[in-house]
């Protein structure tokens, strides 16, 4: 196989968390669930649950804040911010919009998009586009979720799931040295958007007394239907993202996979043929922060040199909508 040519490249990565952790130990004084059943089933011990002051917004911007700076760059120096996210601090503007005042990123443009899980890497296979078509030499791509604002504190099979926090990274033109987006993969089903949605509380059914007697207004999800959905997904991603790079999963030297659950990460290695240790896992002490998983990943895996210039990286990730994507990456 021959490796394709890259476009564009990750310069840098950053990440952010709030402090506070949330044990396994706590659910157990708010819903009907145990540690053992939170860890045999998922994977997770721990999650990082966001203060009253701190937001989608801030969070993405001490997150995009940490990439420019490793990348040597201001704010001023980003032409463009694309930012995922299911927690939007408002509905009208974009968090985008919050985080460009908030970095005084005063040339950029702003949009937010709403993929879920699947956001960070919609986000590089559209820096990538925006940076090849000539519209930014700069973009600041951030993935940002206050999940615990969403979820329903009263319900066992969705609370005890997610977490808080945000990741970045700074795309630029690849420069010809063979490092940067190899491949990108998206796809989308929505015939099967209400098995992980928020019914109520958008346009379509406005927030009344009623969406908050019925609590539709937070997260449901199906979870063992989404489970089957998301190996399958991340499986079929996984294979092309692989094929369009022109690499094979031997080649691969670290998997950073959605981090959900610890089966459905293992059985997408299985399916690749990677061995678990070149899987990157932090579910254990995240819990599923949607689309800020794969960056925050990311980013530790760069820290823990487990990655590091020169690597060969999948990345692979599913969501509601549900939207599914993958993309190989040498960094
Ligand atoms: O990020 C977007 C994509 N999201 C995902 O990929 C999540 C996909 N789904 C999953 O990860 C899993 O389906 C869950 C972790 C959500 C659930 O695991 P499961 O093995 O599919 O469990 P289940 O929903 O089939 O529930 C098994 C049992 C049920 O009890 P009965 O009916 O067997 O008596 C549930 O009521 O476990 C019960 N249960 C719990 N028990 C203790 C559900 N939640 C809990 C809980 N604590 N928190």
């Amino acid at each position: 196989m021959t490796e394709t040519k890259p476009r564009a490249r990750l310069v840098s990565t950053g990440r952010f968390n709030p402090d506070r952790v949330m044990t396994n130990q706590e659910m157990e004084s708010l819903v009907e669930t145990n540690d053992e059943w939170i860890r045999s089933r998922t994977g997770i011990r721990e999650r990082r649950i966001a203060d009253k002051d701190t937001h989608a917004s801030t969070m993405a911007a001490a997150a995009g804040s940490v990439a420019l700076g490793r990348a040597g760059l201001e704010p001023a120096d980003v032409d463009l911010i694309l930012l995922s996210t299911a927690t939007p601090d408002r509905l009208l503007p974009s968090t985008a919009c919050d985080v460009q005042a908030l970095l005084g990123a005063r040339n950029a443009g702003a949009y937010d998009f709403a993929t879920a899980c699947s956001g960070f890497l919609y986000g590089l296979s559209m820096a990538e586009a925006h940076v090849t078509a000539g519209q930014a030499e700069t973009v600041l791509v951030l993935a940002t979720e206050k999940m615990s604002s969403i979820v329903d504190w009263t319900d066992r099979t969705t609370c005890v799931l997610f977490g808080d926090g945000a990741g970045a990274a700074v795309v630029q033109r690849a420069n010809g040295d063979g490092r940067g987006i190899l491949s990108g993969y998206m796809k989308s089903d929505g015939t099967l958007a209400e098995l992980l949605w928020r019914p109520g509380g958008g346009a379509r059914i406005p927030l009344d007394i009623m969406v908050l007697d019925e609590r539709s207004h937070y997260v449901k999800m199906a979870g063992p239907e989404v489970f089957k959905s998301a190996v399958r997904a991340m499986c079929e991603a996984a294979e092309t993202a692989l094929r369009r790079a022109g690499v094979t999963a031997e080649e691969i030297d670290l998997l950073v996979p959605h981090q959900a659950n610890m089966r459905i990460i293992e059985a997408t290695a299985k399916y690749a043929g990677i061995p678990m240790d070149r899987v990157f896992v932090n579910v254990d002490r995240y819990g599923n922060m949607s689309s800020a998983s794969i960056p925050v990943a990311l980013d530790e895996a760069v820290e823990q040199g487990r990655a590091g210039p020169g690597s060969l990286v999948l990345m692979v990730a599913f969501g509601a909508g549900f939207t599914w994507a993958a993309n190989v990456v040498r960094l």
